[in-house]
């Protein structure tokens, strides 16, 4: 009912409406107009106020009738407005709740269109990414050594004199500190200790030592980092597998066969190893292993003939440093060197997964160029 058509305000009196049949007309307008509105389209919001409009308790147009036509109403036309404005009201509150019924059907259909799923769409196709092949040849070896009873741990990347020099018996002005010098961090002044990026995993031994007394078993992987110039065979950053296996009467003969075994299920049962007599402060005595040649069989010469291109006609290939753990380095963390000895290994993973794989540049690896790293899903 429009806000200028303000009938039930006034009463029928004042309206000239005396005879029934003026009565039964009145409310078919209201009727009329109610109906207008109500094919409407309606929101939630809207359809509320429309509802309180007409059925409001004080001032909805049906309270106004009552108010203003039935009460003041001439006794010979109560009977009428009662029965019209019965009927409107029953009328108006079916109309009223079928509205709202309505309503909250589409407000559901809505949702479930909006929720509905398409399963002829074409999918989202999301590329499953792989372990870079470094990891998985840490996990080749982590598998090896678990197996016979290593743990893995691994350590800090930022380290102290102390861990990465001194207490693997590499007192200052060592020569090798030279191959080693290195990434030193700018600390700011009154610094309690230099730190520097570690250049091998070995300082791992002793933090494992000074927390864990023998049996000690563990393997260590991870990134070390030298002042190398980048070519095809060296980076400034690689990866190294520490191994440590120090308890009470660990001979050299646990050593070779240990590393025999490693060796042997890393490149195939068919290789052979030896070693050679090397240097490193913290191990006495050092040793270098080798490997023959898993490309052409130790022979030197490729299938084609030619000169194995792997060990350059050696037979042999130089693979890591070990030997058996220095007396000295038990000095630095309380171990009884009289009562217990042990072995320990450093292995260069890039130069073995180059190896392996047949990788012939070392920058590969930090490239990550996705088609090199597809070919090892
Ligand atoms: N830390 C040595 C390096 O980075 C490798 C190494 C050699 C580790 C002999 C060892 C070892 O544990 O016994 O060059």
């Amino acid at each position: 009912m429009s806000s200028s058509d303000n009938k039930p305000e006034r009463t029928l009196a004042d309206l000239g409406v005396t005879r029934p049949d003026q009565v039964a007309s009145l409310f078919a307008e209201v009727r009329a107009q109610f109906d207008a509105k109500a094919s409407e389209d309606f929101i939630e919001i809207l359809w509320k106020e429309w509802r309180d409009q007409w059925l409001g308790r004080k001032s909805g147009f049906l309270s106004r009738i009552t108010d203003n036509w039935l009460k003041p109403a001439a006794p010979d036309l109560k009977r009428t407005v009662g029965a019209c404005l019965n009927d409107l009201r029953a009328h108006v509150e079916a109309k009223i709740e079928e509205r709202r019924l309505s309503i909250e059907r589409n407000e559901e259909e809505w949702s479930l269109a909006r929720e509905r799923v398409d399963l002829s769409l074409p999918g989202v196709i999301r590329p499953v990414g792989s372990h870079h092949l470094i990891r998985q040849v840490f996990q080749e070896i982590e598998d090896i050594f678990v197996s016979i009873g290593f743990s893995v741990v691994e350590g800090p990347e930022i380290e102290t004199l102390y861990y990465n020099f001194e207490a693997l018996n590499i007192p200052e002005f060592h020569p090798v500190r030279d191959d080693m010098d290195t990434f030193y961090l700018e600390l700011p002044k009154g610094a309690l200790t230099p730190l520097l990026l570690r250049t091998h995993t070995s300082p791992m031994q002793i933090r494992t030592m000074e927390k864990q007394k023998p049996p000690v078993r563990v393997i260590v992987p991870g990134k070390v980092y030298r002042r190398d110039n980048p070519d095809a065979t060296h980076s400034f950053i690689f990866h190294q597998v520490e191994g440590l296996a120090v308890d009470a009467d660990i001979t050299f003969c646990d050593f070779t066969g240990t590393i025999e075994y490693f060796v042997k299920q890393f490149f195939g049962s068919g290789v052979k190893t030896r070693f050679r007599p090397s240097y490193f402060p913290f191990t006495e005595p050092s040793v270098e292993f080798d490997v023959s040649c898993p490309f052409c069989g130790g022979t030197g010469t490729a299938a084609s003939g030619g000169t194995c291109s792997k060990c350059k006609g050696a037979a042999w290939i130089e693979l890591f440093g070990a030997g058996m753990v220095d007396p000295a380095v038990y000095g630095f963390v309380n171990y009884d060197a009289r009562k217990v000895s042990g072995f320990a290994f450093g292995i260069g993973i890039d130069r073995l997964a180059m190896l392996k794989y047949g990788i012939d540049d070392i920058q590969a690896f930090f490239q990550n160029d996705v088609r090199f790293l597809r070919q090892f899903p």
